[in-house]
């Protein structure tokens, strides 16, 4: 999407919203039943003591609050917060220990969310003006990030779900009332431009919507339909998005990247693992990173239907946490997956580690000759390893 277009939205959906925000009126459009309008978002304890033309201005579709489950002292983020109910709702959790931001780039908006919590003496909420693009919050500052029924009208998604990476705080969490759709967009709501800000037409399937938050960098990302069932494809509906960010010492255990290469290499030299045949060799590495950094791997190496594991190792200021065995249990699962139905391994110093978790020893001449073939059978591996094996 080019610039101009990302900010034609913007100008678009700003309109919009400064339309809703002057005449007080909390539905996206009088067509729109199915998205953006939802009078009963929120259980009536939840909203109990606000005003009603706070409470009935609300343009969300679900209730982000539950799910973030707010705490006293905590810092809040609410990513376009209209008309302010949101981090009313928050504030009351956070109390007046915690604080509130809300950013949004529609001044009525703002004007609307500041002047409610002037009155209602919401002084723990603070409203500012920006970009979901390019937030004027500072880095890891955030406990938790909320939005309601936002990021489909960003045009460019994956900037959003950085800035939600790049605010939050290591463990901190998101929580996020979002439309999303299962397969393409129909062409009659992509091709319409109201459509974009009634909260339809920016609606991308909900499995790129996890993929870019993973991409961002967040962990345990879950999409999961407002309804409590899946609705039928190429139909908008509201799902709540939640996700985390991982705390400075929790890995994340994925596929390794090409850049990894490097890292996988100098880890397994360290730990006097044979490197000599990976240029050639058909190995899937999985990799545990800690603030981006490789500490952890464990690789499959494909050998006819059998598989072999081999290159576990973990940098020994991490070791005790447990990696070694989710970086296995993430090759045996992929392995499985792939169809192969027994795994091999040569080890010289981990026979008990890995019998404890379900392999047997056996013959190393024994072994299927697809496994005898690779280079570590064949030599690399020297002749006191014993062979180990695992059906999937
Ligand atoms: C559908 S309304 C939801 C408002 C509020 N979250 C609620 O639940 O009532 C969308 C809000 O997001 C703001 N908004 C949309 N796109 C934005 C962007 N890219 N950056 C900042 N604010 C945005 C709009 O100005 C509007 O106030």
């Amino acid at each position: 999407m080019s610039a101009q277009d990302t900010s034609l939205i913007h100008t678009a959906v700003r309109e919009h919203y400064a339309g809703h925000a002057r005449a007080g009126s909390s539905c996206c459009s009088p067509s729109d039943g199915a998205a953006c309008c939802d009078n009963q978002l929120y259980s009536i304890d939840l909203l109990e003591g606000l005003p009603a033309d706070v409470t009935g201005f609300t343009l969300g579709c679900g209730n982000p609050l539950d799910a973030a489950a707010l705490q006293p002292g905590e810092t809040v983020l609410d990513l376009g917060s209209g008309g302010g109910l949101d981090c009313f709702l928050a504030a009351r959790q956070v109390g007046p220990a915690g604080r509130v931001l809300g950013v949004d780039m529609t001044p009525e908006m703002l004007a609307r969310a500041r002047a409610a919590a002037a009155r209602l003496k919401f002084a723990q909420v603070e409203f500012r003006q920006g970009y979901l693009e390019r937030l004027p919050v500072a880095a890891n500052s955030v406990d938790a990030v909320i939005s309601n029924c936002v990021i489909n009208l960003a045009p460019d998604k994956s900037l959003v779900f950085r800035e939600i990476a790049r605010v939050l705080k290591p463990g901190g969490r998101v929580a996020v009332s979002d439309i999303v759709i299962a397969g393409e967009m129909p062409a009659a709501l992509r091709d319409n431009p109201e459509a974009w800000s009634e909260c339809l037409a920016g609606a991308i399937d909900w499995r790129d919507y996890a993929r870019g938050l993973e991409q961002a960098g967040l962990v345990d990302v879950r999409v999961q339909p407002k309804s409590g069932t899946q609705p039928p494809a190429h139909e908008p509906y509201s799902a709540l998005i939640t996700a985390r960010k991982a705390a400075l010492d929790t890995a994340v255990i994925a596929p390794a990247a090409a850049e990894d290469q490097p890292a996988i290499s100098e880890l397994l030299q360290a730990n006097a693992l044979p490197t000599e045949d990976l240029a050639t060799a058909d190995v899937k590495f999985f990799v545990a990173k800690l603030g981006g950094r490789v500490v952890g791997v464990a690789g499959r190496q494909a050998a006819g239907a059998f598989g072999l594991l081999r290159s576990v190792a973990v940098a020994p200021e991490w070791r005790g946490r447990g990696l070694a065995a989710q970086l296995v249990q993430e090759v045996e699962a992929e392995a499985a997956a792939r169809g192969v139905r027994q795994l091999y391994l040569l080890t010289t110093t981990a026979e008990a580690y890995f019998v404890e978790r379900g392999y047997t020893r056996m013959e190393r001449a024994g072994a299927p000759a697809e496994i005898q073939a690779t280079a570590e059978f064949a030599g690399l591996c020297p002749d006191t390893g014993v062979c180990l094996t695992k059906a999937l």
